[in-house]
């Protein structure tokens, strides 16, 4: 037989119940937490390496039978993880589109996790939806959507490319006769091609594998030296690939590429996209942003024409993970994906009810959008925008200081907030030996990439604290640490 029923057990003050007593117990573990944060590392990360890192981890028991007090469970994290977590609020955390995050997103976190909204369905998150919902349709509007547009919170850029891909996919087949959702991909489906840039990101080759259309469904168009889609390229694609039988179903655009930050030309895509009939997806993951940047938005001219957008807010709007949504032109193509549920998703419900499980490939779903609209709402368009500035001026600068300094080669000039470069006369070994070291040693959280075979490193930057100075200063620990490499002695003990 089970244990009896228990009344009085102090696990009862740990769920969080929205009353006064539990909310003063939540209250007191956040300021634990907060606590817990004070000792993180003074630079982008702690020198420990990655074995005693894990030596360190691994010490600890995840589930002891009788649980610790809470502010010592906290410090020993603290001890342990944050003390040797990247931290990228540091200046010198300039790897990957990583952001630091806003003050009024992280409180909503809290409120987020406390309240435990489920967006599958209106009824565990009413006004939850409908704040989604709002959300998702601002965000139409400032792409320049019209009004049957709408959207849906994913789990990020890749959660939204997939999204965008997947509906791609199910109109392709529909305009052949074929529920894909029902009866899977007709054998027609061998034939057909998705193109992009070969700057695009990887999780459109994933997306399509997953779909069952596999990698080599996506055609990797090639890009300009700046980065962009090149549109010549892409109508010898296109007229190859028509002639030789295939079927475009979609094209896509990445505005903001990962490593160079192009843009390409959305509005020459889209007038190729309605040429064949097929879908036009935007991949604005990165740049995403631009649009509430008065002085950035010209940058995504054409994006209005697409048929789903990505846009990424734990990207350059600051935000914790998880936050990105997949917006689309037409709300009802979402219908492509839906399937309806008896206990979730019915055809019954009151007048209004929004059920949000039927845009989304996920079930249960965080409600990610409070966090974004507390932002919004809080600091305003203009500062948002600022702050975006700052760093696309900072990624100039940092191009200007690269150009200044006969070690350093730039690869293209930048776009958005990435500078890229590689060093003349440096092997790819050389490069990575340099961000190697100084990752170890917990100095710089550098990026290092290949663009077309060519190895480079790259600095991306998320923080907007960041001064030129500060660029200044990581570009000559970059030379620095270039120059020790250099001196070091060969592999082979020839040098
Ligand atoms: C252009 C682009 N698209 C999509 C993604 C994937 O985003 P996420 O990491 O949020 O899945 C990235 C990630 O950097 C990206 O740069």
């Amino acid at each position: 037989m089970l244990g009896s029923v228990n009344e009085s057990a102090n696990w009862r003050d740990l769920i969080v119940a929205l009353d006064d007593r539990h909310l003063d117990t939540l209250a007191n573990a956040a300021a634990a937490t907060i606590e817990s944060l004070r000792g993180s590392p003074d630079a982008p990360r702690s020198d420990v390496s990655p074995t005693a890192l894990r030596e360190l981890v691994r010490a600890v028991t995840i589930c002891p039978d009788e649980g610790g007090d809470p502010t010592t469970v906290l410090a020993e994290f603290a001890t342990m993880v944050w003390r040797h977590g990247v931290v990228p609020s540091d200046v010198a955390c300039v790897a990957h589109l990583h952001p630091p995050t806003l003050v009024p997103a992280v409180a909503t976190e809290l409120a987020i996790a406390a309240t435990n909204q489920s967006m599958d369905s209106w009824d565990q998150s009413p006004a939850a939806t409908e704040v989604e919902l709002h959300l998702m349709a601002w965000l139409a509007d400032l792409i320049g959507f019209g009004p049957t547009a709408s959207g849906v919170m994913t789990s990020g850029g890749t959660a939204s490319n997939l999204l965008g891909i997947t509906l791609a996919r199910s109109a392709a087949a529909m305009r052949s006769g074929v529920d894909v959702l029902q009866s899977g991909l007709p054998a027609e489906a061998s034939t057909w091609r998705i193109l992009c840039s070969d700057q695009a990101h990887f999780s459109i080759q994933r997306a399509a594998a997953q779909l069952g259309l596999g990698r080599d469904a996506v055609v990797a168009v090639a890009s300009t030296p700046s980065g962009s889609l090149d549109v010549t390229a892409l109508d010898e694609a296109i007229d190859r690939l028509t002639r030789a039988g295939s079927r475009v179903i979609a094209l896509i655009a990445t505005a903001g590429t990962t490593d160079l930050g192009a843009i390409d030309p959305m509005d020459e895509v889209a007038a190729r996209a309605r040429r064949l009939g097929c879908w036009f997806h935007v991949d604005a993951a990165v740049a995403g942003a631009f649009l509430l940047a008065d002085r950035l938005r010209a940058r995504l001219a054409g994006i209005e024409l697409a048929d789903s957008v990505t846009i990424d807010f734990h990207k350059l709007w600051w935000q914790p993970f998880n936050a990105s949504a997949l917006v689309v032109r037409d709300t009802s193509t979402f219908d492509l994906l839906r399937v309806p549920s008896d206990y979730l998703d019915r055809d019954d419900e009151l007048e209004g009810v929004v059920n949000l499980v039927g845009r989304s490939l996920d079930t249960s779903r965080r409600f990610d959008a409070a966090k974004v609209v507390v932002t919004l709402r809080t600091l305003g368009r203009h500062a948002l925008a600022e702050m975006l500035e700052h760093l696309v001026a900072l990624a100039t600068h940092a191009a200007q200081a690269v150009d200044d300094e006969p070690t350093l080669s730039l690869l293209a000039p930048p776009t958005a907030v990435m500078c890229v470069f590689d060093a003349p006369g440096a092997s790819a070994d050389d490069l990575r030996a340099v961000q190697q070291r100084l990752l170890v040693r917990g100095e710089l959280v550098l990026g290092r990439t290949r663009i077309k075979g060519r190895a480079a490193l790259k600095f991306t930057f998320m923080n907007p604290l960041t001064t030129t100075a500060d660029v200044d200063r990581l570009v000559r620990v970059v030379t620095d640490e270039l120059r020790a490499v250099r001196a070091l002695p060969a592999v082979d003990g020839t040098a």
